[in-house]
């Protein structure tokens, strides 16, 4: 049976992509903080699903992952999922310290934790889910759109040092756009996917390992609107 871990799946998309593998005949590790949520995964799938709650901030972040993984006998692939975000046009720093703490540095912990431990076993596959919010800066909600920048920017290089080093790692990039989750704030929000809908596009394209995704499928076209639109015409939206 194949092995999968996926931090953050108490809620939102995280949740939906666990049952999606659970019902692919997966073994699925499931984290983050609400044990409660966690262990209703597990009484859905009690074949299928092994959770273990920790705080992805937390100094013993990488061994609950470490255990998880000997609960698992071993891993072929680990979704990260888990993210914050909050418009903050005041600047409030504790929003974003929260959103880099997470989003950036505790991420790069657990992505550098499962490079590395891939790269001992010879082969896996490392998936994020980042955001569409990646491709520009954005005054609501600064901190947030950075990280996934970072984040993205990130999944690059180590999809690049896989290369270079000729390790089988794969690294797939997963940019939604909006999620009916508590993630998804703001107003003029538009082609909000159901969580559900959104994990069955992006359960396909993790399997044939793709490089980067845009969920769901249509938000292609915004991508390369924002890729393109000039600043004058952008600071305006
Ligand atoms: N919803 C959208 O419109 C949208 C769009 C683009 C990208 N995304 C990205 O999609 C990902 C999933 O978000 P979602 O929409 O599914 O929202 P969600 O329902 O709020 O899920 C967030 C998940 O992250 C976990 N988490 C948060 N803080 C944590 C911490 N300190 N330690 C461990 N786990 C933590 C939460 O678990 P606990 O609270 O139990 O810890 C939860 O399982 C995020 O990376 C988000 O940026 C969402």
């Amino acid at each position: 049976m194949k092995k999968v871990i996926i931090v953050g799946a108490s809620s939102g998309i995280g949740r939906a992509l666990a049952i999606l593998f659970a019902r692919q005949n997966w073994m699925v590790g499931v984290t983050g903080r609400r044990k409660e949520l966690l262990h209703e995964l597990y009484d859905l799938y009690p074949e299928h699903v092994v959770p273990l709650a920790f705080d992805n901030t937390g100094e013993d972040a990488t061994d609950k992952l470490q255990q998880l993984i000997s609960k698992l006998e071993g891993l072929d692939l680990l979704v990260l999922s888990s993210g914050t975000g909050n418009i903050n046009t005041a600047l409030d720093w504790s929003i974003e310290e929260e959103t880099l703490v997470l989003n950036v540095v505790a991420w790069t912990r657990i992505a550098d934790y499962t490079f590395n431990y891939f790269k001992a076993q010879g082969s896996g596959h490392f998936a994020a889910i980042t955001s569409i919010a990646a491709i520009r800066g954005e005054g609501r909600a600064p901190a947030y759109n950075a990280s996934k920048s970072f984040q993205a920017n990130y999944l690059q290089g180590l999809r690049k040092m896989a290369i270079h080093k000729k390790l089988r790692i794969s690294i797939t990039d997963i940019q939604p756009g909006f999620v009916h989750t508590t993630m998804a704030k703001g107003t003029g929000r538009f082609w909000e996917a159901t969580p559900e809908k959104a994990a069955r596009q992006m359960l396909p394209a993790i399997l044939h390992k793709r490089k980067k995704v845009y969920i769901t499928k249509r938000w292609w076209f915004i991508a390369q609107m924002l890729k393109i639109l000039p600043d004058y015409l952008y600071n305006r939206l």
